[in-house]
């Protein structure tokens, strides 16, 4: 079975997607771990999924963070690494080891509205602000770079008149949910 680590910092709606389809056999890959780099949410619903959840705090760790976290994902074996809303910087000595193996969904159409300081509602407002008729999802690969990684698939929605950054974030992640997926089924086949 392919087995997959997730990363989280967040409410972690997006591993949740990835747990529901991989536990209706759907997606054909297990969830192995889940990593978060402070408390949240998105490690609660591993653990009440019955999959293992670590907590590796960020600002305890700092720089050994990513070392942490690779001691974590090499012993449990996984075949791929998911960013899911993961807000700390991998570095490249752990990008490097698990090239081609760690891949992120980012919510806009990259390689519009990514970068440094490029998360969250920001990137809603950024786009609002840019008078965009269309944004959308992005799942990459992670090299070195912010959000700038090879492309493996979107996922678009309209900009409706009378959008705010929150209406706009809501309507993304619907199709995150459907993307994040889709392409760990991509990779999936490709890799068999
Ligand atoms: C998503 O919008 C994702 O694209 C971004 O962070 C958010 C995480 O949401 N990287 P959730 O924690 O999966 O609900």
């Amino acid at each position: 079975m392919f087995k997959i680590g997730v990363l989280v910092s967040g409410g972690g709606s997006n591993l949740q997607s990835i747990i529901d389809k991989s536990q209706s056999g759907e997606l054909q890959c297990k969830v192995e771990v889940v990593i978060g780099d402070r408390e949240c949410y998105g490690v609660e619903r591993a653990k009440k999924a019955g999959i293992d959840g670590y907590i590796l705090d960020r600002k305890v760790l700092k720089k050994e963070l990513c070392r942490a976290i690779d001691k974590i994902v090499t012993e449990k074996d996984v075949d791929l690494i998911i960013l899911a809303g993961f807000l700390s910087i991998i570095d490249e000595e752990f990008v490097n080891k698990w090239k081609e193996k760690i891949i992120n969904i980012h919510p806009s159409l990259l390689p519009k509205f990514g970068g440094p300081g490029m998360y969250g509602i920001k990137v809603h407002e950024a786009v609002l602000n840019a008078g965009e008729k269309e944004s959308g999802c992005t799942v990459h690969y992670v090299d070195t770079g912010v959000d700038s990684g090879e492309i493996i698939a979107q996922k678009k929605v309209a900009v409706l008149e009378g959008d705010t950054p929150e209406v706009l974030q809501k309507r993304v992640l619907v199709e995150e949910h459907k993307l994040l997926p889709e392409s760990i089924a991509k990779i999936i086949l490709e890799r068999k």
